[in-house]
């Protein structure tokens, strides 16, 4: 199964990843996390990518395309795959559908996770990720993380340095114009599933099993 979550920053496209990988093993692909780890790491990529993320803009599609399409290639992949936070603008889409094509893969469906943009503010701010473990956590609604160590495996909890209140307010309004399309895009194939992630975790992670269970084919 080859899936794509689509969705705001904050909407919960990493926390439904996390789950849909435990219930179907698939393999995460997720451009941020990408960039973030080559961003640690102090490689030419990573710091050229640094400058875009911490102001909230979208690092050049030319970039991001080439590491996803030579992620795509790499033999996990062949098992199924969740794309997380690409494609993020039509340049973006119509290369993936195009390396899709050539590697006789496809999308069996794309999920939209619809989120108020007032929640995406607060998810955003209080959010807190491990280092160790790559966790993802709330401080409002997991109290218990507000000591900075990741209850799953005592690693240290840090705020993302794009997590700011300026950057994310950019971060939503890029997403408005350059992301949102892709909503009728995908829709305009066929593959396109909606679902209301205005509710908890596990609710939301439910709807998603459902169009999954009813759009297998
Ligand atoms: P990226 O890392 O992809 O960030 P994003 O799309 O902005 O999404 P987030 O990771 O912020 O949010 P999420 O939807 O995964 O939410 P999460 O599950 O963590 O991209 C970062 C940057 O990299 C971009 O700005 C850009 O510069 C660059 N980039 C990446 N891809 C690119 C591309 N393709 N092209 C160009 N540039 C690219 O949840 C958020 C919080 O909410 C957490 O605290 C969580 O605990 C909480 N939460 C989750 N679900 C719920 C729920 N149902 N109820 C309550 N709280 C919840």
């Amino acid at each position: 199964m080859n899936l794509m979550l689509l969705g705001a920053p904050g909407a919960g496209k990493g926390t439904q990843a996390a789950k849909l990988i435990e219930a179907y093993g698939l393999v995460h692909i997720s451009t941020g996390d990408i960039l973030r780890a080559a961003a640690a790491n102090k490689t030419p990529l990573g710091i050229a990518a640094k400058g875009y993320m911490d102001r909230g803009e979208l690092v050049p599609d030319m970039v991001v395309i080439g590491l996803v399409k030579a992620r795509l290639q790499e033999p996990d992949a062949a098992h199924g795959f969740i794309l997380d936070g690409f494609p993020r603008t039509v340049v973006q889409a119509d290369a993936l559908s195009k390396a899709l094509d050539e590697l006789g893969k496809r999308l069996d469906a794309v999920i939209s996770i619809d989120v108020d943009k007032r929640a995406l503010v607060e998810r955003l701010t209080a959010r807190r990720a491990c280092r160790s473990c790559g966790a993802i956590y709330n401080v409002m609604s997991q109290p218990q993380t507000a000591s900075g160590v990741c209850p799953a495996c005592g690693g240290e909890l840090y705020q993302r340095d794009d997590d700011t209140v300026a950057t994310v307010t950019n971060r939503l309004k890029v997403y408005e114009e350059s992301t949102a399309p892709l909503i009728a895009y995908y829709r305009d194939k066929g593959i396109l599933h909606e679902v209301d992630g205005n509710r908890p975790v596990d609710e939301v992670f439910a709807s998603i099993r459902r169009v999954l269970e009813g759009s297998a084919r």
